[in-house]
């Protein structure tokens, strides 16, 4: 028998929102979407700055959503506790970086929904032996540090490889995408398999962002024969 099909889950991403209207942006998602993504930047892993804790803690105050942060930084391990503490719920590291085990590991003490990105050009083999250990895999669809790219559409055998790995495990993985998500890109990567999707500009560049997130539901449930 075929493995349940995973819940759609909408992440938007909190980069392409208005930062000195954020509380707004995060209201007007809060009842359609599932979680909500925080993109977190250094600088050195990539060539941008964003965000750190006391930003995921206001962020915290304000919404009771499921704060998924992504860490693009070279030295995530000086600040999972920090992020900890600050009301993350899941958290992803790149598998790039170094220390894999030891920041599994420290994220799973802390309680944390434990994550493990990968950039396009990263072969498979890189975080194959992860993979039973993840509650999430990000599975990046651009290069990461900025919104609004577009789609590379060659990262989808690797998608269907890890999706692939993770319906033959036990572990419930939730296997997520980020990067060039929008209504005409969503269904491919639903059917290679991701059932978690990050969207920055197709939802607060949208004129009406909650209407967006219903519509890139519904796209991804179209493409994977879901019935409502
Ligand atoms: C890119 C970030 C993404 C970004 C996605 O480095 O990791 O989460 O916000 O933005 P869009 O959906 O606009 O590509
Ligand atoms: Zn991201």
């Amino acid at each position: 028998m075929a493995p349940p099909k995973a819940r759609v889950q909408i992440a938007p991403s909190i980069l392409s929102a208005d930062f000195a209207a954020l509380g707004d942006a995060i209201s007007c998602v809060q009842p359609v979407a599932d979680v909500l993504h925080v993109d977190v930047m250094d600088g050195h892993f990539v060539p941008n700055l964003t965000i750190g804790p006391p930003v995921v803690a206001a962020i915290n105050r304000h919404t009771p959503m499921p704060l998924d942060c992504h860490l693009m930084m070279t030295n995530p391990g000086d600040f999972l506790s920090a992020f900890a503490r600050a009301g993350a719920d899941w958290i992803s590291v790149h598998v790039e970086v170094d220390s894999t085990a030891d920041l599994l590991a420290e994220m799973r003490g802390l309680g944390l929904g434990v994550g493990l990105a990968i950039n396009p050009e990263t072969p498979f083999e890189a975080i194959e032996p992860w993979l039973g250990e993840l509650d999430h895999v990000l599975v990046m669809t651009v290069h990461p540090g900025f919104g609004g790219q577009a789609f590379m559409g060659e990262v989808l055998p690797k998608l269907r490889r890890i999706a692939g790995a993770v319906a033959a495990s036990d572990r419930p993985t939730i296997v997520e995408v980020d990067g060039g998500i929008d209504v005409h890109t969503i269904g491919q990567t639903a059917e290679a398999g991701a059932s978690c999707f990050v969207a920055g500009n197709a939802v607060f560049r949208a004129p009406e962002p909650a209407t967006a997130v219903v519509e890139l539901r519904r796209a991804a449930e179209a493409a994977v024969g879901v019935q409502r």
